[in-house]
């Protein structure tokens, strides 16, 4: 069974001093973790992703303000999550397309990543990944 792209649910420690959240590896994220970057400074209209990953995973999460985040597995089954508060984040499996768009002013995206970083493990053209997921499909059936 091919994993899906979902919202995980993470711990929120409400204060009135303020919010705290956490993710810890294999806890709330299902991986070991290698790597966390984050996006910020956004344009208004700019897209950021746009690929996909042959090994990384990932989770997603909004630490300010809001964006949205398309996930694709290349089998028919695109969505459109909007991601706005901190104690949510989009778990994306490897092998999915993701494209990071319609960000607020002040959005600032946490990726958190099971790999380091590897050129070579992305795949940046969307024909290009339709025929990786034909051929995975292909080795597993
Ligand atoms: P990239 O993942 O290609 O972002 P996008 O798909 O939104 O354009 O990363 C942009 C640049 O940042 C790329 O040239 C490589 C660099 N980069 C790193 O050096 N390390 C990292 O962990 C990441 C995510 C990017």
């Amino acid at each position: 069974m091919k994993e899906e792209a979902t919202i995980i649910n993470l711990p929120k420690f409400p204060d009135r001093r303020g919010n705290l959240s956490v993710v810890e590896e294999n806890e709330n994220v299902p991986f070991k973790v290698a790597r966390a970057y984050w996006i910020y400074d956004v344009p208004g209209g700019e897209k950021r992703g746009g690929h996909a990953y042959k090994r990384n995973r990932e989770l997603i999460v909004a630490l300010s303000g809001s964006f949205e985040v398309t996930v694709d597995s290349g089998r028919g089954d695109r969505k459109t999550f909007r991601l706005s508060r901190s104690y949510y984040g989009l778990y994306v499996p490897a092998g999915t397309w993701r494209e990071l768009s319609d960000f607020s002013t002040n959005a600032v995206a946490l990726v958190i990543a099971s790999e380091p970083y590897d050129d070579d493990d992305y795949i940046r053209s969307i024909k290009q990944f339709k025929e990786y997921v034909r051929k995975q499909d292909g080795h597993r059936s």
